[in-house]
């Protein structure tokens, strides 16, 4: 079977690619192993795919090149995604810092998406592993349990190593191997930290509180959730895009008060330490806090040394992390196919013709808030209009 466009990989990516090179004329087949298509879409936002975020611009993405997503976001804005969304007559809301989610499900949006497909007739072949791929004169051949597809342009989208029970593999990232392309080491990221140091906080597991963490100049206002090893929360899945091992987040549980000029002002109180905190954190983690770093005592007894380090561990404190919780948690992956490679306007191998890599695959990672959609869609979009 002769395409003009091959697509490996029926995510959101993948899928919006396919309706706009079809929407272009071409012929285009897309190749999915799993049994449907679209299955991150699906249990994205908690069943309610945070589609886009209409704040997007290209300080929200990690990539060792951080010029590189400048391009493609421009082209293809949040806008653009919207009016696609109200074209299919999808109702949505804004959760939160621009982040866009469904009123009904994520399946809407596979739904567009796979009538977008069939309206630009493409083909969709789910449960087709791809065997080999191998570069012909005028394009790539695979060989498929589905049989021999031949295409003059193969464009990758598998998506990252996240989320192997969601489809994940590390195909797109063997391919680029394969051709000789360089990549970015992958890790897990939007993701959970376990404790390095800290022991027997999982009696806290399930408690949320809303803080400031600060990790190499990037800080993030929002809530963390304490889990049984360590903690989770949009806060720690922001600054897990930026965290490396062993080495100290920040944390401010009292981000719009100074501590110090808090107890200064109670100096005279003959309130408890650990009454007064829980006023201010979840009545269990000022317990814990205090049986962990400070002993609790009236507010009055504090001596100046006392109040010097409650200041430091209430506005500053250092927590170490030595791990994720990997891949099976991480909701994306951070590094892969280097951005060196790839040409930024269209997303096609600079050494490689009619190879193209889109979404999750390439080292471009978005924050938590619909920034990675808009990834897939708009580096969907930039291949579109190349292939
Ligand atoms: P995606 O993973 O969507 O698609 C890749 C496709 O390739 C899959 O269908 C997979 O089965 C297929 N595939 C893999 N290997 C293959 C092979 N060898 N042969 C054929 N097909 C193959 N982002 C966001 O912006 N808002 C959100 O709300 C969320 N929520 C969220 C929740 C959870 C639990 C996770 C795990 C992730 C998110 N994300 C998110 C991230 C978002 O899902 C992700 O960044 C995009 O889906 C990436 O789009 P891609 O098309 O690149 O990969």
């Amino acid at each position: 079977m002769w395409f003009e466009v091959i697509i490996i990989g029926g995510g959101a990516a993948g899928l919006f690619c396919a309706a706009e090179a079809g929407k272009r004329g071409r012929s285009v087949a897309v190749i999915e192993h799993s049994e449907k298509v679209g299955k991150k879409i699906l249990i994205s936002g908690g069943g309610r795919c945070n589609f886009t975020n209409i704040q997007t611009n290209s300080n929200n993405f990690i990539s060792q090149n951080r010029h590189f997503c400048k391009s493609a976001l421009a082209r293809y804005t949040p806008q653009d995604f919207v009016k696609l969304v109200e074209k299919h007559s999808i109702e949505y809301y804004e959760k939160k810092l621009g982040q866009l989610f469904c009123l009904d499900t994520s399946r809407r949006i596979v739904q567009m998406l796979e009538d977008e497909c069939l309206q630009a007739n493409v083909k969709i072949r789910t449960n087709c592993e791809v065997k080999s791929v191998r570069k012909i004169e005028n394009g790539f051949q695979l060989e498929t349990t589905d049989g021999t597809f031949e295409g003059q342009n193969l464009v990758i989208a598998t998506g990252g190593l996240s989320f192997p029970k969601a489809g994940a593999t590390g195909f797109g990232l063997n391919l680029a191997r394969q051709f000789g392309l360089k990549i970015v080491e992958p890790r897990p990221s939007l993701v959970p930290l376990i404790f390095a140091e800290l022991k027997g906080f999982d009696s806290l597991a399930g408690i949320s509180h809303e803080v400031k963490t600060d990790f190499a100049g990037e800080s993030f206002r929002e809530n963390i959730l304490f889990t049984h090893r360590g903690v989770s929360g949009p806060a720690i899945l922001q600054i897990s895009n930026y965290w490396r091992p062993d080495e100290a987040v920040e944390f401010n549980l009292l981000p719009d008060e100074n501590a110090r000029e808090l107890l200064l002002d109670n100096r005279r109180s003959r309130q408890e330490l650990v009454n007064f905190l829980s006023q201010r954190l979840p009545a269990r983690f000022a317990e814990k806090f205090c049986a962990e770093f400070a002993p609790s005592k009236p507010l009055n007894q504090l001596s100046n040394a006392e109040i010097e380090r409650l200041t430091l561990l209430l506005n500053n404190w250092q927590v170490k992390f030595h791990q994720t919780e990997g891949w099976h948690k991480a909701e994306v992956m951070l590094g892969g196919v280097s951005t060196d490679e790839l040409s930024s306007k269209t997303m096609a191998a600079k050494r490689v013709k009619g190879l193209y890599f889109i979404g999750e695959v390439m080292d471009v990672t978005g924050w938590l808030g619909g920034y990675n959609f808009q990834w897939a869609w708009a580096s969907a979009f930039a291949a579109a209009q190349a292939v």
